[in-house]
């Protein structure tokens, strides 16, 4: 193995990093659908989760080593402190995967050793070299993470990425663990270690990083100037804080600005052929896809995947685009998957067009989830004469979301207005099949239907977030509601689509609930979890 890779390597954490952000915790089954579909995007590695932090974690991991960790799938990795019970737990875990990686970390800064770990650095170095050995035995595939890289002493680094390698580890990943360092530092700590650890050529060097300074994207290219070859990003930059390095950001600098990184990667500059294995058309709906599923909006001004990415407002450059687009366009929207939004089916349409629709934008449903979808199908055309490629996505990926069936809208009704206390009157179905109606009064509609539910499933909560956004332009479009609420330490989300954005919010709302009356049952503890998270 060598570093000197002509080719970028995509490792996504979105499901481990990117799900550790307060409210974008994802069950077992949406894990699926979103590891299927970063499978689809490309990535080379997915980092499915930390098996070794709770039952639900393992058996996400397990699943998506079973079914996404296929011959021709990506690589599946879980993350492992570097202690034998995580490596245990994480070499288990990804027996179904046919390529498996178990990435084992600890902490390296001073700052860490101190206060954190209270180890000394001989301790650590042993602690490193024992553990990746250890990982080694169960899998030939090993990753090594000296937590908080960037903030290390170059020669301590140098030292245990050295112990690493020697010991098994095929790829050392440098973390910049507090979004502390900038292009030129981190350009040079990537050379630093190209230069110093005398057996670097036996790994990958990936790098590692967060949003805090909003640097992350720019350091990592840095890092690939200088020999770095893996990139550990997450769809939408979720993750703790600020957020992780964005995969598509990365992916389209790199894409779009080919000819400035190829000599950097041994190719000759005018080479066309792509830096990543990523199918770049895949990116919107990836997008849309893990925003809709854990409830993090993106940003309308968010690079590459927000609403406003491609929109040209002003009057000289929507002048200029009409006369060459690329007066003032550098890439072309069609690349990320964003299509012209055609209108393609309507009220009449038949199971068949559904069907087939939707397996050109790319989605494989199964027989039932293709059902349910075409029933909301049915019933948004009825209300809504054409139906947008957008207008599916949103039904499909309302139709996917698997949030705990407990408790179901059988009715929202509300009477508000200008001269009227805003009161509404709701119908649920409980867990255990009874129906309740219950009614309230509030500062405006959906106050009034929160209300009226919260009176009915009786779990105290806060209502930190609520958000309507339109999926196609015109009077009758598909609202998407999405809310976040806080119960105790915890963040739990919602969301759902409607043309009727009052049935939205009430749904939105109650599949929020779900997820949080769901977790109360499990009793998983979440200070327990979060202890064991990263
Ligand atoms: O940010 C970090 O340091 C991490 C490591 C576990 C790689 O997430
Ligand atoms: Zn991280």
């Amino acid at each position: 193995m060598t570093n000197k890779t002509d080719r970028i390597i995509i490792f996504d954490t979105t499901l481990r990093d990117g799900e550790q952000c307060p409210g974008a915790t994802l069950n077992i089954d949406e894990k699926l659908v979103i590891a299927k579909q970063l499978a689809r995007l490309g990535v080379d590695v997915i980092e499915a989760g930390f098996a070794i932090a709770s039952p639900g974690d393992f058996e996400a991991v397990s699943k998506i080593a079973k079914i996404v960790g296929t011959e021709n799938g990506p690589v599946i990795c879980s993350l492992a402190r570097a202690i034998k019970a995580d490596i245990e737990a994480a070499a288990e875990a990804l027996k179904p995967a046919v390529k498996g990686r178990i990435h084992t970390f600890i902490s390296t800064s001073d700052i860490h050793l101190e206060y954190q770990l209270r180890k000394s650095r001989a301790e650590v170095l042993a602690i490193a070299e024992e553990m990746v050995a250890y990982a080694k035995s169960f899998m030939t595939d090993v990753e090594f993470s000296p937590m908080d890289a960037t903030r290390t002493d170059p020669e301590f680094l140098y030292q245990i990425l050295e112990r690493a390698i020697a010991a098994g580890a095929t790829t050392v990943n440098i973390p910049d663990t507090v979004g502390y360092t900038t292009p030129n530092e981190f350009g040079a700590i990537i050379k630093g270690i190209v230069e110093n650890v005398p057996n670097i050529d036996q790994a990958i060097i990936s790098i590692h990083g967060h949003n805090d300074l909003g640097l992350a994207v720019a350091n990592f290219l840095e890092a690939v100037k200088n020999g770095a070859r893996q990139l550990e990003c997450t769809i939408n930059g979720i993750g703790e804080r600020a957020g992780n390095a964005s995969l598509e950001e990365l992916v389209m600098a790199l894409h779009v600005r080919r000819q400035y990184f190829n000599p950097y990667l041994g190719r000759p500059e005018d080479s066309q052929e792509s830096l990543t294995n990523i199918d770049t058309r895949q990116i919107y709906k990836t997008s849309r896809l893990v925003s809709n599923l854990t409830g993090m909006l993106v940003q309308p001004n968010k690079a590459i995947v927000g609403a406003n990415a491609f929109a040209h407002e002003s009057g000289i450059h929507q002048d200029g685009v009409l006369k060459n687009r690329l007066t003032y366009e550098i890439m072309d929207a069609q690349l990320i998957g964003l299509t012209d939004n055609q209108i393609v089916l309507g009220k009449h349409s038949g199971r068949n067009a559904f069907r087939t629709r939707l397996k050109e934008l790319g989605f494989e449903l199964s027989d039932t989830e293709l059902n349910k979808a075409f029933v909301r199908f049915k019933e948004v055309a009825d209300k809504k004469k054409e139906i947008s490629d957008w207008d599916l996505e949103a039904i499909v990926n309302d139709e996917i979301q698997q949030t705990p069936d407990l408790f179901r809208v059988e009715l929202v009704q509300v009477s508000c207005g200008s001269n009227a206390r805003p009161t509404a009157t709701v119908t649920l179905r409980t867990p255990g099949g009874e129906e309740l109606t219950d009614a309230a009064i509030g500062t405006g509609p959906v106050d009034a239907v929160y209300k009226a539910i919260n009176r009915v499933v009786n779990v105290p909560n806060q209502l930190i977030e609520f958000s309507v956004q339109s999926v196609t332009g015109g009077i009758d479009a598909l609202g998407e509601v999405t809310i976040r609420l806080r119960y105790e330490s915890r963040v739990f989300s919602g969301h759902a689509a409607n043309t009727d954005i009052i049935v939205a919010s009430a749904q939105a709302y109650v599949n929020a609930l779900n997820r949080l009356y769901s977790a109360l049952q499990s009793q998983e503890k979440p200070e327990e979890v979060s202890a064991q998270k990263v």
